[in-house]
């Protein structure tokens, strides 16, 4: 009987593009997908590292996961991603029943570790492995799928002192230009609208590439890309956003007037010690430059509050750079200490009560600013492109505005894939709600 996979996914896009990786990979080698946990011959499991809470996320698991094999021992489990990098093979002493641990660059070898314990081996790991060909590797869209993830680089070379990024995903790496191209078309022919073009730091694409490609040169190519009407990446860092990629958004009208600009924090001082690489008035000079090419441009922004050394005084900065920049949506987080990384041996560490309290002023005063800038759409018309059925309503459907602002309303599935006009009539903290306007 065909053995069935199941994978559960925890930490950010990349991870989730990983995983239609290793889902490929699977189907490649004859096995079948499940999405019931309980019916699946492998399980595995995708992790991620970046704060204490998504390790702990993990962790939780393992108990489960302990059951599983308790109940059925022919069970394979492998887990891989950012967490398992990080322990290698000290994930066998956690965890005994693990069958196979595999790091963030093994990911080609998914299936031929599963056959070695297959065949009889006890703990397999690969974590040493420094191969990104799993990059090339193509998800196949599922029916009626829009939009789809294209990871365009992995790894980064920036170090910021608090970040486990360059540890676990190692240096950064770009793909071949020709290489996202065709699988941007491959995705084409099978009915994707918008891509979502995936990096660490998006703006310094093709820095390792013959000739030095430029990120820009990538997006005016997608753009020629027939069918593909909508263009999004992620991440920027703030410090490498080139005023070529700021024109970009008035010259190519593929691509989305939105922009993930993490900015950390509004203090200088916080900023160098986080070795961020800009200060607070060059992160507003680019904002004020952005908002000068694409008046209508959604910010949105990552804050990390209670880094060590944060005073009263330098999160005062940090609420008022939020003041001044009015973004679209923050996602804000309480500083976590990770071993390796510099700012983990760094003094004056910020108390928890303390992390905690400014995190909830920061969120309180960041609800209203959303909440202020959704009800600015109620009454006008957006371009929604309708990604599929709403979580809400199974009358309704899901789309985002070229912003990306979520929008329910209701409509038949056949607009799914559809880009349609929808009048905002409501405004939500997380959403929008709209009525088609045809
Ligand atoms: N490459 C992206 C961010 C990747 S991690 C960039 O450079 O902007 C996503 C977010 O997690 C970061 O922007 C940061 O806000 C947060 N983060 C990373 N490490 C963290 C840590 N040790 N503690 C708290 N938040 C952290
Ligand atoms: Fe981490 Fe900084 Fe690299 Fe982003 S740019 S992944 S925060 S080291
Ligand atoms: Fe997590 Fe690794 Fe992504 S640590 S955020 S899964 S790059």
């Amino acid at each position: 009987m065909e053995k069935r996979f199941y994978i559960k996914t925890f930490g950010c896009q990349m991870n989730v593009r990983d995983s239609e990786t290793m889902a490929a990979l699977l189907h490649q080698a004859g096995y079948k997908s499940t999405t019931e946990e309980n019916k699946a011959d492998i399980i595995i499991i995708n992790t991620c590292s970046i704060r204490e809470k998504a390790a702990q996320k993990v962790y939780s698991q393992l108990g489960r996961l302990k059951k599983v094999k308790q109940n059925r021992p022919g069970t394979i489990i492998a887990i891989g991603g950012c967490l398992a990098q990080e322990w290698g093979e000290e994930f066998f002493k956690k965890a005994p029943y693990l069958d196979v641990v595999f790091g963030t660059r093994s990911i080609h070898k998914l299936p031929e570790l599963i056959s070695k314990v297959k065949f009889g081996m006890d703990k397999v790991s690969d974590v040493k492995s420094c191969d990104y060909s799993h990059l090339s590797i193509r998800a196949i869209p599922e029916e009626g799928q829009v939009s789809a993830y294209v990871t365009i680089m992995q790894g980064c070379n920036n170090y910021c002192s608090y970040c486990v990024v360059p540890y676990l995903r190692g240096p950064e790496i770009s793909r071949e230009k020709s290489d996202i191209i065709e699988e941007i078309k491959f995705l084409a022919d099978r009915g994707i609208k918008e891509v979502i073009l995936l990096g660490q730091n998006v703006n310094s694409y093709g820095s390792n590439l013959k000739g030095g490609v430029k990120f820009t040169e990538l997006l005016r190519e997608i753009e020629e890309i027939e069918g593909i009407e909508r263009i999004r990446f992620t991440t920027s860092h703030p410090k490498d956003l080139s005023q070529a990629l700021i024109e970009a958004f008035r010259e190519l009208e593929k691509l989305c007037e939105h922009i993930h600009l993490p900015v950390q924090s509004g203090s200088d001082r916080i900023l160098k010690a986080m070795n961020r690489g800009y200060t607070k008035a060059d992160y507003l000079m680019k904002i004020e430059k952005l908002r000068s090419v694409c008046p209508n441009i959604g910010i949105t922004t990552d804050i990390i509050v209670g880094f060590p050394g944060e005073k009263e005084e330098d999160f005062k900065e940090t609420l008022d750079l939020m003041e001044k920049v009015r973004f679209d949506n923050v996602f804000s987080f309480k500083y976590s200490e990770r071993k390796q990384t510099k700012a983990a041996s760094f003094p004056d560490k910020v108390d928890e009560v303390v992390k905690t309290e400014r995190l909830r002023v920061l969120q309180k005063i960041q609800e209203e600013y959303t909440l202020e800038k959704h009800r600015t759409m109620v009454g006008f018309t957006y371009n929604v492109l309708v990604e599929g059925k709403s979580k809400e309503s199974p009358l309704d459907l899901m789309g985002r505005t070229r912003d990306n602002k979520i929008v329910n309303f209701r409509g038949s599935s056949e607009l799914i894939g559809r880009t349609i006009p929808v009048t905002i009539t409501c405004a939500y903290l997380h959403s929008l709600r709209g009525e088609t306007a045809t």
